[in-house]
């Protein structure tokens, strides 16, 4: 079986699902529920004796190490973190804590339950870290793509956390020998993703009439990748990956977060008109975000080459299905605009002009 962190979460979610769906092993599923920790996305597993959900912190090296002893895993996915570079800005002590202190728990019992295992054992075990584009820092709209050697420089307290974290990792391998892989991917869009990032946020508000605020000109560019494939991306690195390799995950779709806006609005046009017009008439600019990164774009080059593995989407087939999946899933939108939520939008929102 495989222990993953972070499963209620966005993207851990959508890789226990794929995983269940694509094979039998069975996988633990620790996640402490934060905010952003949903269980409604896990539901179609519920009475699956194959899924084991755990509500923990990955901070709690008593439990880590209780749950390795159980279950003993031959795999741990690290999904578990505070992910939102908003929330980074109002308050960093949580990343810090969950993305720093958790990953170093983490790899320490790691470390532990892998040192207890016989050759053979020793040899199959993975650890693999799920890390962002973010940590490799902003570029000219001219720079190459981030390859696997560009220089770190993390520019928000989340980027900076993930670095610390990436950091750790190498280490662990090359000190202790720890049989690590880490994948830096680019933005992630998709079913399950929770509305305070750009695309949710933008589908949620539109349908709901509210202003679409786009961040200062909206002509940063991100690389935006659907989530499925970052999951397939994984699976890869899991069954065929070098340990202490480091590979970047990316869908060659860079776009300016206002063309992302606009085809949002185009398709819900399309999708479910508006009797008050073009859903492009919410479109609302808005202070920047402090320290904004202006451009994210992934070399997956050596993903392609060295695994054989390949987006299976295109930006325009995976956009459709999100907006198609979040008309379908209005339910689900709603539970998680929880009163927490609304207070978020309030801190986030308020202060822009
Ligand atoms: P998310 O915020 O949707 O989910 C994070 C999950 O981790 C939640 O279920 C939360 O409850 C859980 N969690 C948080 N703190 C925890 C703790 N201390 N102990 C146990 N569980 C805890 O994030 P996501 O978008 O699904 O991102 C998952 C991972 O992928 C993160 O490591 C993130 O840095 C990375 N990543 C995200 C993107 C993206 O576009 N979303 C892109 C590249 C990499
Ligand atoms: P986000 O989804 O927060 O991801 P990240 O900051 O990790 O890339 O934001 C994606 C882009 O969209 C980023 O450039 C900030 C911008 N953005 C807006 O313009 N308006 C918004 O309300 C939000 C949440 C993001």
């Amino acid at each position: 079986m495989i222990l993953v962190t972070g499963g209620a979460g966005f993207i851990g979610a959508n890789f226990v699902l794929d995983w269940l769906r694509s094979c039998d092993e069975p996988v633990v599923n620790l996640d402490a529920l934060t905010y952003a920790g949903n269980l409604e996305n896990l539901a179609s597993l519920q009475g699956d004796a194959r899924h084991i959900f755990v509500h923990g912190d990955i901070c709690d090296r008593e439990l880590i190490d209780r749950l390795l002893a159980e279950h003993q895993p031959r795999a741990i996915v690290h999904f578990a973190a505070e992910s939102h570079v908003d929330r980074s800005i109002h308050g960093p002590g949580d990343f810090i804590r969950t993305n720093v202190n958790g990953t170093f728990t983490l790899l320490e019992a790691a470390r532990g339950h892998w040192m207890g295992l016989d050759a053979a054992a020793r040899a199959a075990f993975r650890f693999h870290h799920v890390s962002t584009d973010e940590v490799y820092g902003s570029l000219g709209p001219n720079d190459p793509a981030f390859s696997e050697t560009k220089t770190y420089e993390p520019n928000s307290p989340y980027s900076a956390s993930k670095a610390a974290s990436d950091h750790l990792v190498r280490a662990w391998h090359h000190t202790y020998g720890l049989p690590v892989t880490t994948s830096n991917c680019s933005n992630n869009y998709g079913p399950y993703h929770f509305p305070e990032k750009l695309i949710p946020l933008m589908i949620a508000n539109a349908l709901a009439g509210k202003p679409l605020p786009v961040y200062g000109d909206g002509q940063q560019i991100r690389d935006w990748l659907y989530v499925t494939d970052h999951c397939s991306a994984i699976r890869a690195i899991l069954q065929k990956g070098t340990p202490g390799e480091v590979y970047n995950v990316g869908g060659w779709n860079e776009k300016p977060n206002i063309e992302i806006v606009h085809t949002l609005c185009a398709l819900l046009d399309e999708l479910k008109p508006d009797a008050a017009g073009s859903y492009s008439r919410l479109i609302t600019y808005v202070t920047d975000r402090p320290g904004h990164d202006r451009r994210y774009a992934i070399d997956a080059r050596k993903i392609e080459r060295e695994l054989g593995w390949r987006p299976a989407e295109t930006f325009e087939t995976g956009i459709r299905k999100t907006v198609e999946w979040y008309l379908a899933h209005q339910d689900w939108v709603a539970h998680v605009q929880s009163g927490a939520y609304r207070e978020w939008l309030d801190k986030n929102y308020a202060g822009r002009s």
